[in-house]
């Protein structure tokens, strides 16, 4: 009696267990949203980034593109990626900057005098070591990152945003600086030229935004 007792006991025990398996992502489904390790940058070379091996479907089918010269947005988008389970891919210009090309106060460095030439109406086209890559076409949504240079995401993006089509697609950008918010001037083109790109508004973080207040912005979205 005390046997059968225990055994039922045990089977209890068990589905209950099983019943409680969540996921407490609200924007994944069936995966585990706190094992960031599954997210490949496949830039690194460091193995298959494509979303599509096994059974389970994602419930948002979203990338991350990000440029960032000093690492802040850098952490900022492996946070994102990390807790959507998505395919992460950085913008890397083929001329990387140096910390003396990013000395804003120096009136003859590199920053200084691109952002010159686009404050005269000129076309600085950094050129990037890849724009294409492989989950973008798939992607309903594209978290596009970048440090925030005189108010306006890094124009480090730009050629990325030129080469590709962003039809039937939500940009969601995100910046990171030291203290001032962002327009949007070098993605509105975008939706002034197809109806069919959906662009949410500028969301920014401070450098040292932490990861927590990432993952709540994220959640707040509300993508499923
Ligand atoms: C060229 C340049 C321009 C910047 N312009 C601004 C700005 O307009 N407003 C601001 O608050 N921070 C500005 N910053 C600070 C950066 O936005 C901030 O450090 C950001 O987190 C850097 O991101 P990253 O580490 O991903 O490159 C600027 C930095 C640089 C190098």
């Amino acid at each position: 009696m005390k046997k059968a007792f225990l055994t039922v006991a045990v089977l209890i025990g068990a589905i209950s267990l099983v019943g409680c398996s969540t996921n407490d992502s609200s924007i994944t489904n069936g995966g585990d949203s706190g094992n960031q390790t599954d997210t490949e940058n496949p830039n690194t070379g460091s193995g298959d980034s494509s979303n599509t091996g096994g059974s389970e479907e994602k419930a948002v089918n979203a990338i991350v593109v990000y440029f960032s010269a000093t690492g802040n947005t850098e952490r900022v988008a492996q946070t994102i990626a990390g807790h959507i389970d998505s395919a992460i891919y950085e913008l890397e210009p083929v001329d990387p900057y140096t910390s003396a090309d990013l000395n804003y106060g120096n009136q003859s460095s590199r920053v200084v005098e691109e952002h010159n030439r686009i404050l005269a109406g000129e076309d600085v086209n950094i050129e990037l070591v890849d724009v294409d890559f492989e989950e973008f076409a798939d992607a309903d949504y594209v978290f596009l990152g970048a440090p925030v240079w005189w108010q306006e995401l890094s124009w480090v993006i730009e050629d990325f945003v030129a080469s590709n089509n962003f039809s039937n697609k939500t940009i969601i950008p995100f910046g990171t600086s030291a203290s001032s918010g962002y327009t949007l001037g070098n993605l509105t083109p975008l939706i002034e030229d197809d109806e069919n790109v959906t662009l949410l508004d500028p969301q920014r973080f401070r450098s040292s935004v932490s990861d927590d207040d990432v993952i709540e912005w994220v959640d707040g979205l509300a993508l499923l």
